[in-house]
């Protein structure tokens, strides 16, 4: 949410800048901006909307200056205008900010009291204000970054330029990820890696409260009181070349096609290959005698725990609480001692899930977290990483991560059971038996790309769609719902199947399709009495089912999809993939922003 990239050197900054956000264009497009010292002079170019509106501006005036810092930002405070947009600039000093800084009215009317004249409506500018009021008071840029970081309140991650100090950038967190990239004569900061991957593999990561000061040739590292510390150079993969669209559409697309291929790569990192046993790294604590487990997450990654939490309960018999973790971070629940946390996220720093597990450690809970990006700040504040091998997801709507985090947790489940003597052996080779069947399987639902395409002609004229399901399939219907959601801005509910008749089966007449997820097994003719009543009362019945329930369904509903018939440990994982594919198959009739839909961004790290 917001990315943030700047770099001090010896090349044209605007270009290097440019293209770091670009790539960390997910994170925010409501409005962009590059700041960069011209003969030490602070200039600055900004534009509302997506970066190519930036890329027209800086066309016809371009940005001169080795030392440059930019932004893309999602708003918060202050609407999405080209004034509000970042840097944030003095004539002293230019910012960039992604986070909230929570006591900026406070610091404003100071600082208006003391004479700075204020431009903008957003919180982010009073940084920049306050380090001016340093700046002019004489302090050098250090002492005025410092000073000015003294008084922040909320989360950030921040990069400074300082007119007439060419070479110099000075960079903060607190609740916000910043990492510093080692070039050859040259530096840079970026919110993540991946804005860094085309400039430098060797990066370093701020720890929360941390303080860098960089010049072409060192960064130089300070914790949250200024005392100078050390912070390790790691080599990241290398992943440059993964971040096109591959000739496909949009980056959600190729995603999409990338299921079978995650899902491949996560069982690899996690059954051995020749016992066929879920194989975990080390744990603190034993998997056998953990009494229960608290499943947190924020948006899809949440359903994902839904999933979890039926595998868990019913195979490993671990009760589980689950909830989103802007709820649970409040909640302030009495939790059983020795009880596992487990977070689930595909960024790792999305804030209200990393609040969460700040919470959980805070009461002495061990924490687990199911992670995509394995440098996030929750990688580093967790007891034990299980890592999805998703690799960059760009699209702001999740695909693949999902898919990636259920197989991490399916392995997980396996490995509790074993340990708490709930599986034997033979029902955990069934199980792994299942798992690695299912690239094949995921690869094959593509088969039924056109008929799902037919299904979101329907779905596509709808103002209102309800998603049932029953069992793992109820949370496989809430990702189909906020899928589509997200990306084609039609409004749709997802309902327990069995709760239907308590409600939402007052909304049902022709307008309102109904999408189910209903793989055979010993829930689907409960889902299907549930169907019956719906199509009684005139509904239009999309379902999603498999092999073995087609010929029940295509009785009853408008439209049935056979998807592979597997275990039926692993039916919401292909029907995941299949919802997800009605989502996408909708956004395109409806020609939404696809890989960016409105109002979205992706690693939310404000509240
Ligand atoms: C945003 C994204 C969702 C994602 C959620 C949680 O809302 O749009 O796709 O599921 O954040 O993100 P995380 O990175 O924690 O999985």
């Amino acid at each position: 949410m917001c990315g943030i990239c700047g770099v001090v050197g010896h090349r044209p900054a605007t270009p290097i800048v440019f293209e770091g956000l670009r790539r960390l264009e997910y994170r925010g497009y409501d409005s962009a901006g590059i700041a960069t010292l011209d003969d030490g002079r602070i200039e600055r170019r900004r534009a509302a909307g997506k970066l190519d509106n930036l890329a027209a501006v800086l066309e016809d005036q371009p940005l001169y200056g080795t030392t440059g810092i930019g932004h893309t930002r999602w708003a918060t405070h202050g609407a999405p205008t080209v004034n509000n947009a970042h840097p944030h600039s003095t004539s002293r000093v230019a910012i960039v900010h992604n986070g909230i800084i929570e006591n900026f009215e406070t610091l404003r009317k100071e600082l208006e009291a003391a004479g700075e004249v204020f431009e903008t409506e957003t919180d982010s500018e009073t940084i920049a204000r306050l380090a001016d009021f340093h700046l002019a008071a004489g302090k050098s840029p250090r002492e005025a970054a410092f000073a000015t970081l003294r008084r922040l309140e909320g989360a950030y991650a921040i990069a400074m330029i300082f007119a007439g100090h060419e070479g110099l950038m000075i960079g903060a967190r607190r609740g916000a990820p910043l990492a510093v990239g080692f070039g050859d004569g040259e530096m840079f900061l970026g919110s993540d890696s991946l804005a860094l991957a085309p400039l430098t593999r060797r990066i370093a990561y701020l720890d929360d409260g941390d303080r860098v000061i960089i010049t072409p040739e060192k960064a130089e590292f300070f914790d949250h009181t200024g005392k100078p510390v050390e912070r390790t150079i790691q080599t990241t993969a290398a992943i440059a070349g993964s971040v096109g669209k591959d000739g496909y559409r949009h980056f959600m697309e190729k995603e999409l096609h990338e299921h079978p291929l995650v899902i491949g790569q996560t069982l690899q990192r996690m059954v051995d290959p020749a016992t066929r046993k879920v194989i975990l790294p080390d744990m603190p604590f034993d998997l056998a005698t953990i009494p229960r487990g608290v499943i947190t997450a924020c948006g899809s990654a949440y359903f994902a725990g839904m999933i979890g939490r039926y595998w868990l309960e019913e195979i490993a018999r671990l009760p589980i609480d689950i909830d989103v973790a802007s709820e649970l971070r409040y909640r302030n629940p009495p939790l059983t001692p020795g009880s596992l946390g487990m977070l689930i996220s595909q960024s790792g720093e999305t804030a209200d899930t990393l609040a969460a597990l700040r919470a959980l450690r805070g009461i002495g809970l061990p924490v687990l977290s199911v992670l995509n990006v394995e440098h996030s700040t929750m990688a580093r504040e967790s007891d034990v990483v299980l890592g999805t091998v998703a690799g960059p997801e760009i699209s702001v709507a999740s695909t693949k991560a999902f898919t990636a985090q259920l197989t991490v947790l399916a392995c997980l489940t396996i490995a509790i059971a074993r340990a708490k003597g709930t599986l034997d052996e033979q029902g955990e080779d069934e199980l792994v038996a299942a798992l690695l069947d299912l690239p094949t399987r995921a690869e094959q639902v593509f088969a039924h790309q056109d008929a799902i395409r037919n299904m979101a002609r329907i779905v596509a004229e709808a103002r209102d769609v309800l998603y049932l399901g029953r069992g793992s399939a109820f949370p496989v219907a809430m990702e189909g719902a906020l899928k589509l959601k997200e990306i084609s801005y039609i409004h749709a509910e997802a309902y327990a199947a069995g709760e239907m008749k308590h409600g939402p089966i007052s909304l049902i007449d022709r307008t309102v399709p109904i999408v189910a997820s209903i793989p055979s097994g010993p829930l689907f003719e409960k889902t299907l009495s549930n169907l019956q009543e719906a199509k009684a009362r005139g509904g239009r019945l999309l379902a999603f089912t498999d092999e073995a329930g087609a010929d029940r369904l295509s009785a009853v509903a408008e439209q049935t999809i056979a998807l592979p018939k597997v275990h039926p440990f692993v039916t919401p994982i292909i029907q995941t993939i299949g919802v997800q594919i009605l989502a996408y198959e909708t956004a395109l009739l409806k020609g939404t922003d696809v890989d960016q839909p409105r109002n979205l961004a992706k690693s939310v790290t404000v509240e």
